[in-house]
């Protein structure tokens, strides 16, 4: 069955980027003038996505208004002429199917995409974390992930390699028989282990496609890392009871705009990319001297 849902976990506090998150969700903080979400959920549904689950908390309840239709701002830029920006708000809105459900107490990565199982049901769905994007708009990071599903079945996790040093802020795999260039069987995986127990440079970035067993796994699974119930350590639950799970080494550049410095750099990434914005930013850039 082709993959058609995806869970968007979105209840974190970001404290990386305080005090900008106190009031706003960390999702909505734009790169230039689109919040980071919005990428998220572009690249879901150019990965064949229509239904989103986002997984939220009390202080989310923006979130749902930038999905929602919005009727009185839909009305003015029509009176204005203000046809780019009326596309821009209505894509939004139809990129696909959107549910909320909410993570009531901040339980750990694992248990907000148990959270998600009524929506989800006996279906392989995707999720992606929404502080990792990945530039590759010919080739969405999902998208490959999905196409590894279809050829191998089981788990896929999305992996690229990090200076050893780094490993530590990341869930690590060990990678057992390469089954096709950049795809290899995950023989273990560990969450957030110290740098000198890595098993591996390799680390689990923000996409995945889960089997629906995973939840099973979920409510079995003890907190771990942080006191967090990692979804990690469902996983390798997984693993270990003959779910094969695959690391695919996916193509695209990965951006982390979990904190200020890489919501600031991604920014200019992104408006990098954009013909509207680009001759401006390029402009005060080459006024920097930045020797
Ligand atoms: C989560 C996962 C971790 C993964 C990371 C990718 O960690 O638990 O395995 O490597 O996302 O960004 P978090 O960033 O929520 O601490």
């Amino acid at each position: 069955m082709a993959v058609r849902k995806a869970v968007i976990p979105a209840a974190g506090l970001g404290t990386r980027v305080l005090p900008a998150t106190k009031a706003v969700p960390k999702e909505l903080l734009p790169l230039a003038d689109t919040p980071t979400i919005q990428y998220i959920v572009e690249e879901a549904a150019a990965s064949g996505i229509e239904q989103i689950t986002f997984v939220t908390s009390r202080t989310k309840r923006a979130l749902e208004d930038h999905f929602d239709a919005a009727p009185e701002l839909r009305a003015a830029l029509e009176a204005k002429g203000a046809d780019a920006r009326l596309a821009a708000i209505d894509r939004a809105e139809t990129l696909a199917s959107y549910s909320f459900v909410r993570q009531r107490r901040p339980l750990g990565l694992g248990h907000a995409v148990l959270c998600a199982q009524a929506n989800v049901g006996d279906e392989t769905f995707g999720v992606l974390l929404g502080d990792d994007l990945v530039d590759n708009d010919a080739d969405p990071c999902l998208k490959q992930l999905i196409r590894v599903h279809e050829r191998y079945g089981g788990c896929v996790l999305a992996v690229m390699r990090v200076p050893h040093n780094d490993v530590s802020r990341y869930g690590v795999v060990s990678l057992g028989e390469q089954v096709e260039p950049g795809v290899h069987r995950v023989t273990d995986l560990v969450e957030k282990p110290a740098v000198d127990e890595a098993p591996s440079d390799l680390i689990v970035i923000g996409r995945y496609v889960l089997t629906p067993n995973i939840f099973a796994a979920l409510e079995q699974t003890p907190p771990g890392a942080g006191g967090e119930i990692q979804l990690t350590d469902a996983l390798r639950a997984l693993i270990h009871a003959g779910t094969r799970v695959f690391a695919c080494e996916f193509r695209g550049r990965r951006y982390d705009t979990g904190d200020p410095v890489g919501l600031l750099t991604t920014s200019i990434a992104f408006a990098l990319k954009r013909p509207d914005l680009a001759p401006g930013v390029i402009a005060y850039l080459k006024t920097l001297r930045l020797d």
